[in-house]
């Protein structure tokens, strides 16, 4: 049979026909391949890289060589899993996809190690590529780079997660905060309180005092001058047969009077402080207490102390005074011991009783050195406290003791003055002789 020409002609224009459209399709696809912002590249069925594009060279930051059947899988330098653990080439997604473990790769995360030792993150695409029969001939694997985005999504995370914590801690000032002012406020309504108590029960001891010292002053300055009136009235009116005993007991009276104000007078600020010191006065003090409250007072004084600040000689004077009426209204003991120690730093003033202690409410706890005692010891505590100094209290069945200690350091010694001699003998009516120039007292 001859074979049919026409038909031959006709075929043969078709194929080449459809070569060029073939070759057109090609190059489209290949300008495509190169111009795609996505990195692209294919294997075949065993790994090996048969193309990629320039995108695919810049991710990888090398060119490996096509074809080369070393260059397995992946162009890249060296992987990584997201965790941070190394992922050799034949394991990575593409070889998944060849072995036809997974159909394909959707949005899986690599890392990608380059030549230079910088790291870039990817998300990977992996299609497989099958022939007629179904077989798996090779996969294109299209990746991106979203190394920036991460980053910043991880500095957002880590910037929510700083503000989270900066709101928690701020939130956990905020209570502090308010715990500390709760407990700020009570310790200034406590202290309000107990100065408001301190203050009330100040009035209520300075009227007792003054109806102390007008019973004082009528019981006994009252009566002597009410004698001397009468005398002399008596007196100025006749010549009266008993004219030198009258005129005897006025002058008595008169003595007592003078006698009387003195104490009085001392009492409530006694001039020896002044001029001679703490020690002389409470020499004075001491001995005018025993005779009049009938305790035996044990008195130890360092010799020769030198005059000590003025505030420090006050206070101490005036705790012991406090001490000793407390001893004879509240002790019940029949003796008391007083000691005072003089270094160069401090002075420190001990009032000991051998009474029956404090009533057992005060030695509870805290009481006897917080707030709810009596005006004297508050007073006392405020004095010493007043001058940096620290007050103690020691109570029990077994009697009392009163123990201060007063800074002494940076505070002015008070001064014996010229006029000192006078106002002492004017006043408390003691000998006292002072050597001036050693600051030396002997009472
Ligand atoms: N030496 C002491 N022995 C026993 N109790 C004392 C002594 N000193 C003080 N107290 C007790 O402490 C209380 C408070 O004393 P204080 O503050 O001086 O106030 P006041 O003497 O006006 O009562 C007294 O009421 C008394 O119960
Ligand atoms: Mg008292």
């Amino acid at each position: 049979m001859k074979p049919n020409r026409k038909f031959e002609d006709k075929s043969s224009v078709d194929l080449e026909r459809a070569e060029d459209q073939l070759r057109e399709n090609e190059d489209r696809y290949r300008t495509l391949f190169d111009l795609a912002p996505v990195a692209v590249y294919s294997c075949d069925a065993s790994g090996v890289i048969q193309n990629y594009n320039n995108r695919a060279a810049e991710l990888w930051g090398r060119k490996p060589k096509r074809g080369d059947t070393d260059e397995r899988f992946c162009g890249s330098f060296k992987l990584y899993r997201p965790d941070g653990s190394f992922m050799p080439h034949e394991q990575c997604p593409m070889d998944d996809v060849l072995s036809g473990k997974v159909p394909g790769t959707h949005d899986a995360e690599v890392h990608i190690e380059r030549p230079d030792g910088s790291r870039i993150i990817v998300i990977v695409n992996i299609a497989a590529l099958k022939d007629d029969r179904g077989e798996i001939t090779g996969a294109i694997n299209c990746f991106y780079d979203v190394t920036e985005r991460r980053q910043a999504e991880e500095a957002l995370r880590e910037s929510v997660t700083e503000r989270v914590r900066a709101e928690k801690a701020l939130r956990e000032n905020e209570v502090q905060l308010r715990l500390a002012n709760d407990k700020l406020e009570s310790v200034v309504q406590k202290r309000t309180a107990s100065l408001r108590r301190l203050s009330a029960k100040l009035m209520r001891s300075q009227d007792e005092e003054h109806r102390r010292i007008a019973r004082n002053l009528h019981d006994s300055l009252g009566q002597y001058l009410a004698n001397v009136k009468m005398n002399l009235d008596v007196l100025s009116r006749s010549a009266a047969p008993n004219q030198t005993e009258l005129l005897s007991a006025a002058l008595e009276s008169v003595e007592r009077s003078i006698a009387e104000t003195r104490t009085l007078s001392c009492l409530l600020h006694p001039p020896l402080l002044d001029e001679v010191g703490f020690a002389s006065a409470a020499r004075w003090f001491t001995d005018e207490f025993a005779k009049r409250s009938g305790i035996d007072v044990q008195l130890d004084l360092p010799d020769g102390i030198d005059r000590l600040p003025e505030l420090t000689e006050i206070a101490l004077f005036r705790i012991l005074q406090e001490s000793l009426t407390n001893v004879h209204r509240h002790s019940g003991s029949s003796s008391v011991e007083i000691g005072l120690t003089v270094t160069e730093n401090q002075a420190l003033l001990n009032v000991r009783d051998f009474g029956r202690g404090m009533p057992a409410r005060l030695r509870q706890g805290s009481d006897l050195n917080g707030s709810h005692v009596g005006v004297g010891l508050s007073g006392m505590r405020e004095r010493v406290t007043d001058l940096g100094g620290r007050f103690d209290i020691e109570s029990n069945s077994h009697g009392t003791a009163i123990v201060v200690a007063l800074p002494l350091a940076g505070q002015p010694s008070a001064r014996v003055t010229p006029q000192s001699k006078q106002s002492r003998e004017e006043f408390c009516g003691l000998k006292v002789a002072v050597r001036v120039s050693g600051n030396q007292i002997t009472g």
